[in-house]
């Protein structure tokens, strides 16, 4: 009895030890132009069409920092290549800007290569709403960009513990 009621609790600290490491535990770092990097002649909206951007998540930009630079702007900035009243400057040639909010950003190169296509705007949504808790393996569907959902994770060990708890 004794022996039967701790084999529970190892197989119970496996499962969660192997639920915690098949959780996604970062937010994804979105790279301008993948091994393109931050250059001219390059057409961001095509990169910034195929990402899917969420609060949380970071954008970061690779470049030769003699070169270029980053500027954070409003519409107007990045319609007209201005970088006037700018929200923010980055210039250290790997630059990791978080983005917290769920609205549309703008970034544009300052030094004039904006013009040859140095501008990315981008629309970051709300994080996805948790997964269902049930059924229990509904937390297998792994997106694309894994981050880290604190509620989900909870529900998916709990589901894991009720389980093991269950069906010994
Ligand atoms: C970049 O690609 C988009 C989508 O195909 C297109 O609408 C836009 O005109 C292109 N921009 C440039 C500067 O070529
Ligand atoms: C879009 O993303 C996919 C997967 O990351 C990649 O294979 C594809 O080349 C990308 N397409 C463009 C236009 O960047
Ligand atoms: C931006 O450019 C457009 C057309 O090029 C112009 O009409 C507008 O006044 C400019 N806006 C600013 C704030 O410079
Ligand atoms: C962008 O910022 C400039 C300078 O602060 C301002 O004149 C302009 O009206 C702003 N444009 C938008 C669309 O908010
Ligand atoms: C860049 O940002 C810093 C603050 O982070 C500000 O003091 C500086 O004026 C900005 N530079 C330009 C060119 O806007």
């Amino acid at each position: 009895m004794k022996g039967e009621g701790m084999m529970r609790w190892v197989l119970v600290l496996v499962l969660l030890t192997l639920s915690l490491c098949g959780v996604p535990v970062s937010a994804t770092d979105h790279i301008v132009g993948a091994n393109r990097g931050w250059n001219p002649g390059i057409n961001y909206t095509l990169w910034s069409n195929n990402q899917t951007f969420f609060v949380g998540d970071l954008i970061s930009f690779r470049y030769q920092k003699t070169q270029y630079n980053v500027f954070e702007v409003n519409q107007t900035g990045y319609d007209n290549c201005t970088t006037q009243g700018a929200i923010g400057n980055w210039s250290s040639g790997k630059d990791f800007i978080p983005l917290k909010k769920a609205q549309r950003y703008y970034f544009i190169c300052g030094n004039g290569q904006c013009f040859n296509g140095m501008k990315v705007s981008i629309l970051v949504h709300p994080l996805p709403p948790p997964p269902p808790a049930h059924p229990p393996h509904a937390s297998a569907h792994k997106s694309a960009a894994p981050r880290l959902h604190l509620p989900a994770l909870l529900s998916s060990l709990s589901s894991f513990v009720w389980l093991a708890w269950n069906h010994i």
